[in-house]
Parts: structure tokens; sequence; C-alpha cells
């Protein structure tokens, strides 16, 4: 068994701009974020992640950040985060804060520092000399275009991997991660209880910088050569080995990730990794559209879950977050099955091994925007692409269909609180357009309803605590050459590893192994009925959750179909559209 202090936890994430709305300025805030303590407690929450709140000139909508140890006005006070501080705790939650470490604003002053001709602050920076017409390398930077930017007065460029304001710290300057570790510290003595680290993998570039002629230089810089020691050298000099940390890793392998997060290794307690989230990418490109490959879905989370496990290393668990389209919208069914949909892909990674995430409005199936027009997209990226897009050669509804799929914009609507004004977020006019089904689609509606996507996401949140299955038990894959479904087991146990060989039948009699505790999550990823063999060894189990009413649809004998209990050695499971069914030995 497993003990990791966090691995029964769940994270929420706040998007603080468009959470809510305290003072009517159309922002969301963080007096927001402490009228709805009550709310997240209910959902049942132990951390609140919430992306940056400091002073930034808002070009990546905090993610430039230009001080990292102060409250952006626009959010509120260093009085109100100590406040929001004070009051989670009260209520067992914790305030997880974003590191954005990678890069600073060019407004922050070590840049701007740098920008007056100070050598000392130029080399907590990436600078190159050259000349004006040439950038040092061919990288590209995330959000399209060139990774460097040329500084006439200086005569010199600079390397922003993001936005152009955005400049990349120098890691291996040792003064520049003092100044880091002073604002873990710094953060850490005001009682925050976690972490999250923005593109964290990022920050150990290469000491040569060479032109890139298969990629766009990422390859030189993700999960870069002094990654593992800058990281221990950062966890121990701050003394945050106890705290919970997430490490966000772009583009990354799952031989770091497991470095990363195996306790030994001192690192970080979990990471994000996109790759089960680029499944829809034509040609491994986010601005071609695809329908998503659900066979390379099942493979990538069978690679990780099963990969980390066996390196020891931990996973976070998400689809949602701010920089994703909402998921309902991408995987499940935004029409006729949108609850049914929701609640699957909730079940499908909140049941696996690792600590999910919920961001806020997935708890309630919050759908993609559906802008019509450019002039309501607010992120810089979509901004970019926007005019990417035109300049390739699509026309601009082309352009607008891909963002309409793409646009990180999509999560970043404001939370539906309410049927009531601005969706109950704002007195105001919002900074970006509330999505026009907040009148069916929002907190108050679902909260009065036990079997809404929330009350389903609270179940889900419970049963993490009450089960130590879930929260500590080996998982092993089903179904694995079904790409419809997704499958698993969850097992506790005897240390016998029975059920772990997914190749193997689970034998029958293993009930009594009166230790074990054991779990059958199956996922139906389609909008069809699909049927599959049901396991002998799930004689015995019952029903411990699902998305439809009713026992679930043995093709066994009658009796047993009416009892939800299924006894008999043979006979199908019919999975009705997005249904999923979690079976439990023991339970009835
Ligand atoms: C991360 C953040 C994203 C931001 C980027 C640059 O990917 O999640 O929102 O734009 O880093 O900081």
């Amino acid at each position: 068994m497993e003990h990791r202090a966090f691995s029964s936890k769940v994270i929420y994430q706040i998007y603080p701009k468009s959470f809510m709305d305290s003072d009517g300025d159309g922002l969301g805030d963080l007096g927001g974020i402490i009228r709805k303590l009550d709310y997240l407690e209910g959902l049942g929450a132990d951390l609140l992640w919430l992306t940056p709140v400091f002073p930034s000139p808002q070009r990546d909508n905090g993610y430039d950040v230009a001080d990292y140890c102060a409250i952006d006005p626009r959010f509120g006070t260093m009085a109100d985060m100590e406040e929001l501080i004070r009051q989670s705790g009260s209520r067992g939650m914790g305030i997880m804060l974003d590191m954005v470490f990678n890069h600073t604003s060019t407004s922050h002053p070590w840049f701007q520092k740098a920008l007056a001709g100070e050598k000392e602050y130029q080399d907590y920076y990436i600078f190159r000399e050259g000349p004006p017409d040439r950038c040092p390398t061919n990288w590209q930077s995330k959000f399209g275009g060139p990774a460097w930017e040329y500084l006439p007065a200086l005569k010199k460029w600079y390397l922003h991997l993001f936005d152009v304001t955005q400049a990349d710290l120098n890691w291996d300057n040792p003064r520049v991660r003092e100044e880091l570790k002073n604002v873990i510290r710094f953060w850490k003595d005001k009682g925050v209880q976690g972490f999250r680290f923005d593109v964290i993998n990022l920050v150990s570039k290469p000491e040569v910088l060479e032109d890139d002629f298969t990629g766009d230089g990422r390859r030189f810089y993700s999960d870069g050569p002094h990654i593992h020691e800058y990281l221990k050298e950062l966890v121990r000099d701050t003394g945050i080995g106890d705290m919970v940390t997430v490490g966000e890793m772009s583009s990354t392998s799952l031989d770091n990730c497991i470095r990363y997060s195996s306790p030994q290794e001192q690192e970080l307690s979990m990471c994000f990794n996109f790759h089960h989230l680029k499944v829809d990418y034509a040609h491994g490109d986010k601005w071609s559209l695809m329908e998503p490959d659900r066979m390379a879905l099942k493979e990538l989370f069978r690679a990780w879950q099963l990969g980390m496990q066996d390196g020891g290393g931990w996973n976070a668990l998400f689809w949602c977050n701010h920089d994703q389209p909402r998921i309902v919208s991408r995987l499940g069914d935004e029409g006729r099955f949108r609850t049914e949909s929701a609640k699957m892909l909730a079940a499908s990674i909140h049941l696996m091994r690792g600590t999910p995430y919920i961001y806020q409005g997935e708890e309630l199936g919050m759908t993609n925007a559906h802008y019509q027009d450019i002039s309501q997209y607010r992120d810089v990226e979509s901004l970019n692409y926007y005019r990417i897009l035109l300049d390739q050669g699509k026309t601009w509804e082309e352009a607008l269909g891909i963002l309409a799929a793409r646009s990180r914009d999509n999560s970043r609507t404001p939370m539906q609180w309410s049927a009531g004004q601005n969706a109950g977020f704002t007195a105001g006019t919002p900074w970006i357009m509330v999505i026009d089904n907040y009148p069916a689609i929002n907190v108050e509606n679902q909260k009065a309803d036990p079997q809404s996507v929330y009350g389903f996401y609270k179940k889900l949140v419970a049963l993490r605590k009450e089960k130590t299955v879930i929260s500590h038990g080996r998982i092993a894959f089903l179904e694995e050459e079904n790409p419809d479904v997704l499958a698993y087991e969850r097992t506790l146990g005897d240390g016998t590893g029975a059920g772990v060989d997914s190749k193997k039948q689970i034998p029958e009699g293993r009930s009594g192994l009166k230790e074990d505790q054991h779990l059958v999550v199956l996922c139906n990823l389609t909008a069809r009925d699909i049927t599959i063999p049901a396991a002998p060894a799930w004689a015995g189990y019952g029903k411990l959750l699902g998305n439809y009413e009713g026992a679930p649809k043995f093709t066994g004998d009658k009796a047993e179909r009416d009892s939800g209990r299924y006894t008999a050695g043979g006979g199908y499971l019919v999975l009705r559209p997005f249904e999923v069914v979690v079976l439990e030995q023991g339970a009835s």
C-alpha cells in the first residue's frame, strides 16, 4: 500500500478572473472566492489552486508576473489573500499558489533594470548578441512566431518561449534561483499549503543554443539538462518537501515524470502532462482539427498509469484547466447526453491512480463558449493564431471554427452560479462573455438536484476519501483492444497482485481473500450502446456508482438483472450511451 499524504485529496482549480466578482468591475476577485468558500467546502475540495493573482500587465492573464510577492489590485489586497488563507484553513481547505518561474513579465523590475543596461540583471534573462535581422536560433514561441525579440537599444536578443512580454529567466544563474526560493519562502510563511509550478520542465536551457531542423526547439529545453538538479535544490532549500506540489510539464516524458514525482527523488508530489489532451490534434498540431482518437487516448492512460505505478511516480488526474477547451464539448456530448457524458468523464479519471483536479465549472458540465466573432475572444494565443490561420490562407469562418474548438477562452468564461444576470458572476459587465446556456447550466439548479453533474462530482470526491482502494490501490486495465470502452480495475489487498495483470481474468473465489478491495470501472466513450463480456469474477459484485438509474444492464438471467447483482458465470453487460458503471466486490 502506498502512503502519500495527498492521495485522498481532491484539488479544485480557480481561475480568479472568471470565478466570482465581489465589487462589480466585471473581473472576479479574492473577495469573490471568499464568498464562495461554503460552496467549495460543500463539494469536498481539499486544496484550492488559484491561477496567478500577482501584479501583472495581464497580457497572458497573470502568467506575465511583474511582482511575485504582492497582489494585483484588480484581484484585491494582501489582506484579502491573508483572509482567504485564514478562512479556507478554518474550513479545512488549503490554498495552492501558482509559481510562474520560467519567465517574468517584461514589466518586472528585473527586466526593466536589464533594459536600462544593468549587466547584473541582464544575466537574469537569456540575452544573446547577434545581427538584428537574424534570430539567434529558429525556435518558435508557443504562442506563435519566433521565440526571440530584438532590443535595438541593447543590440541584443532575448528569449521568450511564450508571449513577447514574457521573458525567459536564466536558471543557470544561481542568483535567479535564490530570488525564486525567496518567493516560495514568502508565500510559505503566509500559510499557503501548496504550489503549482508553471511549465517548470522548461526552465533548464542547454548551454549552447542551436537551431532545430526537425521541430520548434522544444526538444532542446523540455526536461532540459539540469532540471532535476534545480528542482531538488529548490525543494530542499525552501523546505517544501512535505507540501503538495505539482509541476506543469510541457511535452514531457514518462521517465522524467517518474523522477519528478517519486518520493525518493524529493522533487515534486505529482505532475501534469498533456499527452492525453492531444488525441484530437491532427498531425500533433493544436490548430488542425480531427475526431478524437480513442484508442490513442486509452493507450496513453494505460502507459502513464502503469508506468507511474511501476516507477513509483504520481499523476495529477485532469481533463480541464484554464488552457483547455471543456471536456464535455470535446469528448462528450453537449446535447442530449450532456449530463451522462460529463459524469462518465468525471468518473473515468477520478477513480484512477493519482490526484484528481476539478476545474471551476467542470463540476456542472460547463460547455465550450461557442463564440461567433473574433471580438468575443480575449486570449493572446487565440488572437495570435487567428491572424496566423488567416495568413495561412484559411477563411475567417474556418479560423473561427478552429478557435471555437481549441481556444483557451472556452474554459475562461464566467462561472455559472445562477440563472440571474450574468450567470450571477458579476453585477457589472463581465470581462469576457458569459455562455448563453447559463439559465440551464448553473450551480443553483444543480445543487438542488442530487442527480446533477455537481451531485455526481460530490459523490466522487467523497468516495475517494471513503475507499482506500481508490486513493491507494493498484490499477490494471481491461478491454484493452476495445476503442469504445475505457475500463480498469483497482485492487487493494493481500499483496498477491491478483487482478493487477490485466491480461488475466480475475480468478474466481477471490472473495475468499477477505482483505481485498476490488473495483471495476467501465466507461462507454461513445453515444451508442456497447456490449462487453461480463467477467465471471464479477460474481457477487454490486453497483457502487453509475450515471444511469437502476441496475447495470447485464444480459444474464432475469432475476439477476433485476437484482442488480450478477452471479452467473457468463453473459454480457450492455453499456448505454456514455454510461459508466462502477462495480465493487461486496457492494449491493
Ligand atoms: C502555462 C499556463 C498558461 C500560460 C503559460 C505561460 O501553460 O497554464 O496559461 O499561458 O504557462 O506561462
